[in-house]
């Protein structure tokens, strides 16, 4: 028993090891990346440039805005294990919250040909914990749902109360993810690697921090999918009671 322990603690310790190097290095990779970004918005500015050169500009763009969404979502995910992400706990309004993002993502929606509508919100829905982190969620699963449906499909989110619960759902007629790797999709890094899904770029960081704000918040994640016909995202959070003060607001 005492070796087990002894073994455990030092697992432990490694894993803390491991975080903080990944924390400092993607906080250190920031800085970098901002400059790149930063000078190759500029050098495109500072022209006139040549078609060819308008082009490999664009591509040192779009490469900087995928590293540096790679380094802010390893470092939120480092900072969940460290327990360093700050303990922001509010009653937020988490149906206009999601009313919000779906708004803005009306864009992404629309560049693809895509309708993407809310449905069901009766009103508002307080619920207790940290609006930047709950609003992340909405913001991968929604991003999600558009990223991995073609063009012209649709994309139907949704929201009601059930014991307690606000239920939150996202619906799409994209790709959908093949039975066998439904288990593994919230893990970090994993990315299916077959069918249409694999020819669109990402990281499989997503969902990992999903499950993971949602689970720090108390609630679940669940999702059904059928390939070419689909896939449902399903987030239940515990809603305050009304009138319920909060502890510590
Ligand atoms: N709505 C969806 N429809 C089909 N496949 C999906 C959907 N959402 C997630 N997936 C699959 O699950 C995998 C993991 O998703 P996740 O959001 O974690 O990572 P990602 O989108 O690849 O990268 P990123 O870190 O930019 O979010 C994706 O690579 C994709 O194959
Ligand atoms: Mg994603």
């Amino acid at each position: 028993v005492r070796l087990y322990e002894n073994v455990t603690q030092e697992q432990k310790r490694l894993e803390k090891v491991k975080n903080e190097f990944i924390a400092t290095a993607s906080h250190d990779l920031k800085n970098p990346i901002m400059s790149i970004s930063g000078y190759s918005d500029l050098l495109s500015k500072a022209g006139p440039l040549n078609q060819q050169q308008q082009d490999f500009v664009g591509y040192i763009q779009s490469s900087a805005r995928n590293m540096l969404e790679l380094v802010q979502n390893m470092l939120q995910l480092t900072e969940i294990d460290l327990q360093q992400m700050q303990e922001r706990r509010e009653a937020l309004d988490a149906v206009e919250l999601l009313e919000a993002v779906v708004n803005e993502s009306q864009i992404l929606a629309k560049e693809k040909g895509q309708t993407l509508e809310i449905s069901n919100t009766k009103g508002s829905v307080q619920v207790e914990g940290d609006s930047l982190q709950v609003r992340q969620v909405y913001r991968n699963l929604i991003g999600n749902a558009i990223k991995y449906t073609p063009e012209g499909g649709k994309v139907s989110v949704s929201s009601h109360t059930q014991d307690g619960n606000l239920i939150i759902q996202i619906r799409d007629t994209g790709y959908g993810i093949p039975a066998a790797d439904l288990p593994f999709i919230f893990d970090r890094f994993y990315r299916v690697r077959s069918g249409k899904a694999s020819e669109i770029e990402g990281n499989g960081l997503g969902l990992a921090i999903v499950k993971s704000v949602i689970e720090k918040h108390g609630g679940q994640v669940r999702v059904e999918s059928e390939v070419g016909t689909g896939t449902r995202f399903e987030v239940s959070l515990p809603a305050c009671k009304p009138g319920a003060a909060l502890n510590g607001i």
